[in-house]
């Protein structure tokens, strides 16, 4: 199965994603410089794009930069002025994002806090920042409940919140799964039972295999 999900995403990609030398050199130097490959397939990584550009966003909020591939997307498709905050627990992985995003002339438009994320966001809440027009949730796994609830703290009306890997080869259906399907099962129920957001999960396979991600907006 995944040979045939890999084909058909080579299909799509070699016809609708240009071939994009500043992305790849981000993989590659993410590679080099020994982190996990968990950075977003590059048509998942498109989708963020154009859901930046379908919000018309200003300004993004990334919980997990990793080599900052889907924060090089996201921040390419905001408009001049806008900006990007990406939060990164690891020093190393930050040092490696902020070099690819030098290299795509994204300095100017993407911030990366590095420390554990909640208490980033804890931060964003007591500076008062504006809120974030997207939200996108990819880091560790357990903490997705608490990632969630404090974005929703940083969101207006009409903000979009993205969480990826819900899904994880269809774990996320085991009651007795490990800390990182009950962090996407915790997550779901307290989606369920918050009034201010409409949200739908959606499985996905593809050259990264079977996973799946939320969206949620958040209702006026
Ligand atoms: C894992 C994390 C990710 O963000 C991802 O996209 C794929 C896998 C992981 O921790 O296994
Ligand atoms: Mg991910």
């Amino acid at each position: 199965m995944q040979a045939g999900w890999t084909a058909v995403d080579d299909y799509f990609n070699a016809l609708l994603i240009p071939s994009d030398p500043a992305l790849e050199a981000a993989l590659q130097s993410s590679e080099a410089a020994g982190l996990p490959p968990h950075n977003v397939a590059p048509n998942q990584g498109l989708l963020l794009q154009l859901l930046a550009r379908m919000q018309r966003a200003r300004r993004v909020l990334e919980i997990g930069t990793l080599g900052g591939y889907s924060t090089i997307l996201l921040a390419r498709g905001l408009p001049e002025g806008g900006r990007l905050i990406s939060l990164e627990l690891s020093p190393g992985n930050a040092e490696v994002a902020r070099g690819n995003i030098e290299r795509d002339g994204l300095s100017g438009v993407v911030e990366i806090r590095v420390g554990p994320a909640v208490e980033s966001l804890h931060a964003l809440v007591d500076e008062g920042v504006a809120p974030f027009d997207l939200i996108f949730i990819d880091a560790d796994k357990p903490n997705n409940p608490a990632y969630f609830a404090l974005a929703l703290r940083l969101a207006r009306a009409g903000t979009a919140i993205v969480v990826d890997n819900v899904v994880r080869d269809g774990a996320v259906v085991d009651p007795a799964g490990d800390a990182s399907v009950q962090g996407v099962r915790r997550l779901c129920e307290l989606i369920a039972e918050e009034p201010r957001v409409t949200a739908t999960a959606l499985q996905t396979v593809g050259s990264k295999g079977y996973d799946g991600f939320i969206l949620a907006l958040v209702n006026a």
